[in-house]
């Protein structure tokens, strides 16, 4: 089996849906509230866990109530939490509004992911020992970068989701193979709007590139090649909450098992399908035989 090492935060998301998110100055009466576990990290975790790898979790919960629901949420999925350090102070909140077309808002308060500055002893030697690394921006930029390098001198695949989206400095982006923005991302990171100049601009720093574009599907580029769009399922999204998340947790497995990068992403898009298709992050992503089967429907319905 795989391994895959996640280094990165946890986050209780706190989630009103409502027909319509308010605009500012503005109070809505909403439908429904939930707690769910989410974060990018853990939610990238479980989605590798669930697309069948063995998973480890690098970061931080707090003290509090969250804390604990959120370890045990990951050790109920399969994550092993092991590096997961248990801080002073407040888990990560993520304060999330979702409308009736499934899209989302979503503010995050740090908490114990903030305390997450650098590696702790043991884990560059669980890196090391991993199929993929998987980053996103939710901890303290000096980890990303800590983590990344452990993981270039082992010789272990990186692939960061830079989000919430913020300046990369170029000695992070040396030690990324994979960068993979949403289309909103990859414009601010470049001031290009357009994808495929977007992904463009990105390969001048990072061998390789995925754009993900909502129901669009994805665009892949990697240095010297053609660009590649990969098409998403068509399905009715009540809750795009994590499929990002999904998208790149799965697209990470697929990797690891060494398929080619076209099915890889087909197979990671069958999964983001799915997970919109249900509510919350962590509760909304499919295991390796529900995206097995939306893959071959995806494939017989475009051949
Ligand atoms: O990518 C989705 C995640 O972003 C949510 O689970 C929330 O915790 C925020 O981190």
């Amino acid at each position: 089996m795989t391994h895959i090492a996640v280094l990165g935060s946890t986050n209780m998301d706190l989630v009103a849906y409502v027909a319509k998110a308010p605009q500012r100055g503005e109070t809505v009466t909403g439908r429904e509230f939930r707690t769910i576990p989410g974060g990018k990290g853990a939610n990238q975790a479980v989605a590798a866990v669930r697309a069948g790898a063995d998973v480890s979790l690098i970061g931080a919960v707090g003290v509090d109530a969250f804390g604990s629901q959120l370890r045990s949420t990951l050790e109920h999925s399969g994550v092993n939490t092991d590096h997961l350090r248990t801080t002073e102070g407040s888990s990560g909140t993520a304060h999330i509004v979702v409308d009736d077309e499934g899209g989302n808002a979503i503010v995050v308060i740090p908490g114990a992911n903030g305390s997450v500055t650098d590696l702790a002893p043991g884990d560059e030697g669980l890196i090391a020992t991993a199929d993929g690394l998987l980053l996103q921006l939710e901890i303290q930029q000096s980890a990303v970068l800590a983590g990344a390098e452990a993981a270039r001198s082992h010789g272990v695949r990186t692939i960061l989701t830079p989000s919430p989206v913020q300046p990369l400095p170029p000695e992070l982006l040396a030690t990324i193979d994979l960068l993979v923005p949403n289309e909103h991302e990859a414009a601010a990171l470049t001031g290009a709007t357009d994808p495929r100049r977007a992904a463009a601009a990105l390969l001048d720093q990072v061998p390789e590139v995925v754009i993900t574009l909502g129901s669009a599907g994805s665009l892949y580029a990697a240095r010297g090649a053609e660009p590649l769009t990969v098409h998403a399922p068509r399905v009715t999204a009540v809750d795009t909450t994590g499929a990002g998340d999904t998208f790149v947790g799965t697209l990470a497995v697929a990797l690891a098992e060494g398929r080619e990068m076209p099915e890889a992403l087909r197979w990671a898009s069958a999964a983001a399908a799915l997970s919109v298709q249900r509510i919350g992050a962590t509760s909304s992503m499919p295991y390796r035989a529900e995206i097995d089967t939306q893959a071959s429907h995806t494939l017989r319905s475009t051949s």
